[in-house]
């Protein structure tokens, strides 16, 4: 099958390499030749550890193939070709709305076009399209080489053969597909972020210091990471655009972000990608 891959950020790298390592031909796109490039030295890496793990004789050939299965491109003709194409740009409606609108310009009718949204509604990015019915929501976990959940979200278009198309790939690409339905936050983001919240608070009316708190998580519930660390990998401006959907799409009081979560973001400190976040990563 060829798959594109719109956007060669954490999420959209992440997609092109178990793509291509189960065996597809990806077409990684972005807007310009740098993040492309930037996005396949983190799939070089992430590609390195895996391939290096792996109890394999042509451990350097596999990951010699799996890379030349990727095509880097910057245009949108280079993704006509493809029967299924992710998107995983930055998280907002405008910017998805184009991408999907530019994709169904240039891909055939029976592509299937995904988003790996974190919290954006399906229905509505679909109903901006000619044939909402094969738009759905492929949730990819961050890291994407390692974790094995995809949350399949299907709008209220989505087709029936979307969904089967989508389901069969999530399984292909060696992840386990969970459905659910069009809801804000889905159900990763509606039970994961308001725990990282809780955690926030806790540290804002100085419950205890942020590795205290990470640590009861980790020995007492077996959390691999701690909701502070884990908001560091997500990036604290993922965390606080989640929080304002629940918020804004629930209108419950009790997904009102944290002052200091916000405060965090203001300050530019949004995690491991700018260096600090609750922790220091310099
Ligand atoms: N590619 C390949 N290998 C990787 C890797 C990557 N991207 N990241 C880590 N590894 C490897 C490490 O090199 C390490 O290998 P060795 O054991 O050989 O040294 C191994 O994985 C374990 O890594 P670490 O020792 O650094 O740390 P860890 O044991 O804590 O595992 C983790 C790392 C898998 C990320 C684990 O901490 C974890 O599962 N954390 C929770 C992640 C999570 O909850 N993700 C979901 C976020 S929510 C989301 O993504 C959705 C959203 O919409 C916001």
């Amino acid at each position: 099958m060829k798959i594109g891959v719109v956007g060669a950020g954490t999420m959209g790298n992440g997609i092109a390499q178990v793509a291509a390592f189960a065996g597809h031909n990806v077409t990684l796109r972005d807007v310009d030749a740098g993040l492309v490039e930037k996005g396949l030295q983190t799939i070089r890496a992430s590609l390195r550890k895996i391939v290096d793990k792996m109890d394999i004789a042509d451990r350097d050939e596999r990951y010699v193939q799996t890379l030349q299965r990727i095509r880097p491109a910057t245009d949108w003709p280079s993704l006509s070709d493809c029967d299924f194409v992710i998107e995983a740009v930055f998280e907002d409606y405008a910017t998805k709305l184009e991408v999907f609108r530019a994709l169904e310009g240039i891909c055939g009718d029976g592509a299937v076009l995904a988003s790996n949204t974190s919290s954006i509604s399906i229905t509505r990015l679909a109903a901006g399209l000619k044939q909402p019915g094969r738009l759905i929501g492929m949730h990819f976990m961050n890291p994407v080489p390692l974790m094995k959940l995809v949350e399949i979200v299907r709008g209220l278009a989505t087709t029936a053969e979307t969904y089967e198309k989508t389901r069969a790939l999530a399984v292909e690409l060696g992840k386990t597909p969970v459905e659910v339905r069009d809801f804000p936050g889905f159900i990763s983001n509606r039970v994961l972020m308001p725990m990282i919240n809780e955690a926030v608070f806790a540290l804002m009316e100085g419950v205890a210091e942020p590795e205290a708190i990470d640590q009861v998580m980790k020995l007492g519930m077996n959390h691999p990471m701690g909701p502070l660390r884990l908001a560091d990998l997500i990036g604290l401006d993922v965390c606080l655009s989640i929080m304002n959907v629940l918020y804004d799409g629930f209108k419950d009081p009790k997904y009102r972000p944290c002052p200091l979560l916000r405060q965090m973001v203001d300050a530019g400190w949004l995690g491991r990608k700018t260096g600090k976040g609750f922790y220091d990563y310099q």
